[in-house]
């Protein structure tokens, strides 16, 4: 048991798939899983622990935002020993070729800041996903046949952003879509030197100001599960 994470030790699988939405994660656990047991509920920050074709797997709500993501990554790498950790999230799209619902696979993830910054001081690290997750997403998005981008992403501080001059700059550097977690989770995966991956769905467009409708969203989220698991255990 942690500060924010009240599972035994034990309750948590090697395999960690990590929502921002809490909900989300039960939703994926009771559509994905056998022999489900809920592992967490402080601050409802809901985990699931149970069984996917054979293999251990636990889906724990991570929040919204790097700050979030950071406390329960770090317990579950350093407490709870995960090795392969695989946030599965919604993104807003920056790219006329990117649609609502495509899936992105996060090769890197481009920040002005994150929990870490302080660390590195003056260097500007760059936030890569683990080459074995982000190939074999890919191979499983391809057998899918789920629309699917490959590449680097933006993750901000800001959901409500007040700097379009920074967004054309991202989009000028065929930056994909923006989300608000990933450099972080790329960054705690190589100081532990663990494994781990985004797999997102667009959810809204920068550019056209499209939004995925609420009830179309669980189809879209169902493809990205299945991509993230078949990628954590090929
Ligand atoms: N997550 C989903 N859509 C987003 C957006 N437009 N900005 C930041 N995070 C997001």
């Amino acid at each position: 048991m942690t500060v924010h994470i009240g599972a035994e030790i034990g309750d948590i699988a090697e395999t960690v798939l990590l929502p921002g939405d809490p909900l989300r994660a039960k939703w994926a656990a009771e559509k994905f899983l056998t022999n489900v047991k809920e592992v967490n509920r402080t601050r409802g920050m809901l985990g699931f622990t149970g069984d996917w074709n054979g293999n251990r797997v636990t889906f724990q709500g991570s929040g919204m935002g790097m700050p979030s993501l950071s406390i329960y990554v770090n317990e579950l790498i350093r407490d709870f020993g995960a090795k392969t950790l695989i946030r599965i999230g919604s993104c807003g799209g920056m790219q006329d070729h990117v649609g609502i619902r495509d899936v992105i696979i996060a090769m890197t993830a481009s920040t002005i800041a994150t929990p870490s910054s302080t660390i590195f001081r003056e260097l500007n690290f760059a936030p890569t996903a683990d080459w074995s997750l982000l190939s074999a997403a890919a191979k499983a998005a391809e057998k899918l046949d789920a629309k699917t981008h490959i590449g680097g992403i933006y993750s901000s501080d800001t959901f409500y952003d007040e700097r379009p001059d920074l967004n054309e700059q991202m989009e000028r550097h065929g930056i994909l879509a923006v989300e608000m977690e990933t450099a972080e989770l790329y960054i705690l995966a190589a100081r532990y030197g663990v494994r781990a991956l985004s797999v997102l769905t667009v959810s809204d467009h920068l550019k056209t100001g499209e939004a995925l409708p609420s009830e179309q969203r669980e189809q879209s989220f169902g493809d990205m599960v299945e991509v993230a698991l078949s990628a954590a255990f090929a």
